[in-house]
């Protein structure tokens, strides 16, 4: 986000014509509030969806009708900085009275959960983030944006840049998987296709990275609790994409509901004031997580509202979501003196200039045309890259005895409830699919003309149906397709797990299929690593497709198929049983690391290998790689290496570098990632590949917070995965 001169100036022009109370309003986003349209208070309408007198479908459909107050006389008196939306109509409403009717006309940002696509759903983050392509990544946030001006939207909550190492955190599937470097390249792309295509206000929005900060380090996995840690590892390993996207120009940060080392994210002046906005640079603001200010009571840290809204202000959190609490105290703490003229006018003064970058002032409204564009079917353009980032995702786990691809000609059985659910494709945070748009893994094996028998036997909960599973084991085909693995709504937000098993009595319909004499190719839908253990040891073939997006049905077949060869790798390591996470590769060696031996660090009950690591996936062909060597310049380290298609068909490989600083002064991990690249090799086809490791990124950051590069000895690995190298070593003098 970068302003120019005129832009400066119309900025300071416009603030110093403000009010106190025009100023606190800017500092204020407001959802519309549930005012009725149901004859029991909406609290007791919250428990009985909670504990399920009224089932999520009925509430859905009480929301429809329910009345709103969407705080018309506050925008009109300028007490309104921001709403939360995506209805186009509405969001030009109330765009007009902000405009039109206000005294200084400042137009609304209109934000929004747009975390992998808005109706054109692509795969979750941490899938998306396995297709380890950057333009991809980039081209599906373009897409984003694009919807999301056309509903209205000009400021997105995304993307989640949450470095995640634990399963048990349902908030692992909003995310770009546990590497802080596949995590700060997935910033880039992602704050580069939000945020940077100019050419026309309809084509871009206000990122906003979140959240801030090491919200994922929560302990156990347990979402919003407390996290701790030391400076060096903040800043390798949660920092790192923060640090990406500030310097991609990201617009805005969303401080997390964590507290971090005792002090709560959304008053913490070290994280929000240091480094956020003095070493990262932030040059939008800092809006606080949705209630998180008021938590601030709860936390401990403030005794009531007014001292947890003071708190946060002087801290550097410049916007309130959803309590008012700077809206009602704000003004009357100025006059106190207890928040200066000064701190107000920085927060007020930040939210402006991002409203001025997304040229609200001159296009503050939604233009019919774009939201025509999307009234009947999605554009052809849109579904066609849903389908294609879906296809990159998908990872090929086992395939034992090249059981897969299947023959189309030749008949199978297909189980699971989550085969025929159309709606469970999409993921966690996907607030405005269509179902008519989503394609269910059954409806993308109908749309391909296979031969299958189909018994939903059981799902993510509920019973197991004996006759149906009795039907798939009696059926005449020898080979089991099994749709497994969790609902939407196992992962997300308030969604951690302490059993990351395949859920139900799924792994038993598995057990039975298998003990039947079935051959089983098991396809995941999931928004976290799971424990597959079992699975790993005794299915034929396994496809992690993860939640995929609107077209997951349409890629998954042609995986089953053979008409792409799946190309993606993990993002997250994946754990053999429960009681292994946090389970990651990028982890200190310790002085005993685990072997066979006794007194070395493992689990008497758990193997000490993951069960599948990080940067792992198959290929319908293989891959060799060979004859790395290690060259040197001024500024890089140059591995390049030989890598060969082996097989006979043509594939995409990921060919991945890491590095390990063999001794240092703080221990570092036994690999850190450091580059990357796809690579399609025809069958036979050998090339030789350069992946480049700049000596400026080989540095770490130490207990001060400093960045150092310390001379010694360093350890190049190249591979298909993190575990499968090549390797070799150089002594850098730095
Ligand atoms: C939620 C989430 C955050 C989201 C916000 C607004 O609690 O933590 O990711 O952007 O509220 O919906």
């Amino acid at each position: 986000m970068k302003l120019t001169e005129t832009q400066k100036k119309f900025v300071e022009d416009l603030l110093g014509k403000m009010t106190l109370e025009e100023k606190v309003g800017q500092l204020n986003q407001d959802s519309p509030s549930i005012v009725g349209g149901f004859d029991v208070p909406f609290e007791e309408l919250i428990e009985m969806v909670t504990d399920g007198r009224i089932s999520q479908e009925e509430f859905g459909k009480i929301m429809a009708t329910a009345e709103r107050d969407y705080h018309e006389d506050d925008i009109r008196a300028g007490m309104v900085g921001s709403v939360m939306g995506n209805d186009p109509v509405k969001a030009n409403e109330l765009q007009r009275i902000a405009v039109e009717e206000s005294r200084l006309g400042i137009p609304l940002l209109m934000g929004f959960d747009v975390i992998h696509g808005l109706r054109s759903v692509f795969p979750i983050a941490i899938a998306e983030a396995g297709s380890f392509d950057d333009d991809l990544m980039e081209r599906t946030a373009r897409m984003a944006a694009k919807e999301s001006r056309a509903y209205g939207i000009n400021w997105n909550f995304a993307p989640m840049l949450d470095v995640a190492r634990d399963s048990r955190w349902g908030r692992v599937s909003e995310g770009p998987g546990e590497d802080p470097y596949l995590a700060s390249k997935f910033a880039r792309a992602k704050i580069k296709g939000l945020q940077n295509s100019t050419d026309s206000t309809e084509n871009y929005v206000a990122a906003c990275t979140k959240h801030y900060i090491a919200y994922s380090a929560c302990e156990a996995g347990r979402d919003y609790n407390t996290t701790t840690m030391s400076t060096s590892q903040l800043y390798n390993v949660y920092l790192p994409p923060f640090r990406a996207a500030m310097e991609e120009g990201a617009c805005s940060a969303m401080a997390s509901f964590n507290d971090l080392n005792g002090v709560p994210c959304t008053v913490n002046s070290y994280t929000l004031r240091d480094i956020l906005k003095g070493e990262l640079g932030l040059e939008g603001f800092v809006v606080s997580d949705a209630n998180a200010i008021r938590e601030c009571v709860v936390h401990g840290i403030a005794e009531d509202d007014v001292d947890a809204g003071i708190q946060a202000l002087n801290a550097g959190l410049d916007m309130d979501m959803g309590t008012r609490i700077f809206y009602d105290h704000i003004a009357q703490a100025v006059k106190d003196g207890k928040v200066s003229m000064e701190t107000l006018d920085d927060a007020v003064r930040r939210i402006l200039s991002v409203k001025v970058w997304l040229g609200l002032f001159e296009n503050p409204y939604v233009d019919q045309s774009a939201i025509d564009a999307y009234a009947k079917a999605l554009p052809e353009n849109h579904v066609a890259l849903c389908q294609e980032a879906a296809e990159k995702s998908i990872v090929l786990l086992k395939n034992q005895d090249n059981i897969l691809p299947l023959n189309k000609e030749n008949k199978f059985t297909l189980v699971g409830e989550l085969a025929d659910r159309p709606d469970e494709v999409v993921g966690a945070w996907s607030l405005a699919w269509q179902k008519d748009d989503c394609v269910s893994i059954k409806a993308g094996l109908e749309n391909v003309g296979a031969k299958f028998e189909y018994y939903p036997v059981c799902g993510p909960e509920g019973e197991l149906n004996i006759e149906e599973l009795k039907s798939a084991i009696d059926s005449d085909s020898e080979i089991v397709v099994a749709v497994v693995g969790e609902y939407t709504s196992m992962s997300g937000e308030a969604s951690s797990k302490a059993d990351i098993t395949i859920p139900g009595h799924q792994r038993e319909m598995l057990k039975k299929l298998v003990a039947a004499g079935k051959k089983v190719v098991a396809v995941l839908m999931n928004g976290r690593p799971l424990a597959l253990g079992w699975e790993a040891e005794k299915l034929n073939a396994i496809i992690e497709g993860w939640h995929l997006g609107i077209q997951m049905g349409n890629a998954i077949s042609k995986v089953l198929f053979g008409e792409i060869n799946p190309s993606g790798k993990l993002s997250s390591t994946f754990s053999s049983v429960n009681g292994q996470e946090p389970m990651y590769y990028n982890h200190p060696n310790t002085g005993r690391p685990g072997t066979k031996s006794k007194f070395t660090s493992k689990y008497l009950d758990a193997p000490i290998e993951p069960c599948f690591p990080f940067g792992y996936g198959l290929s319908y062909t293989t891959f060799e790689y060979s004859d790395l060597k290690l060259t040197e310049n001024k500024d890089e380290i140059i591995a390049s290496f030989i890598l060969k298609n082996t097989g006979d068909v043509a594939g995409t490989e990921v060919a991945q570098l890491y590095m390990q600083d063999v001794a240092a002064s703080l221990v570092r991990p036994v690999k850190e990632l450091k580059g990357y690249e796809r690579v399609t090799l025809a069958a036979g086809q050998s090339k030789e590949v350069k992946l480049t490791l700049r000596k400026c990124d080989m540095g770490f950051y130490n207990n001060q917070g400093k960045y150092v590069c310390e001379d010694g000895l360093f350890r190049i690995y190249v591979g298909g995965n993190s575990c499968d190298v090549l390797d070799g070593e150089v002594r850098v003098a730095f």
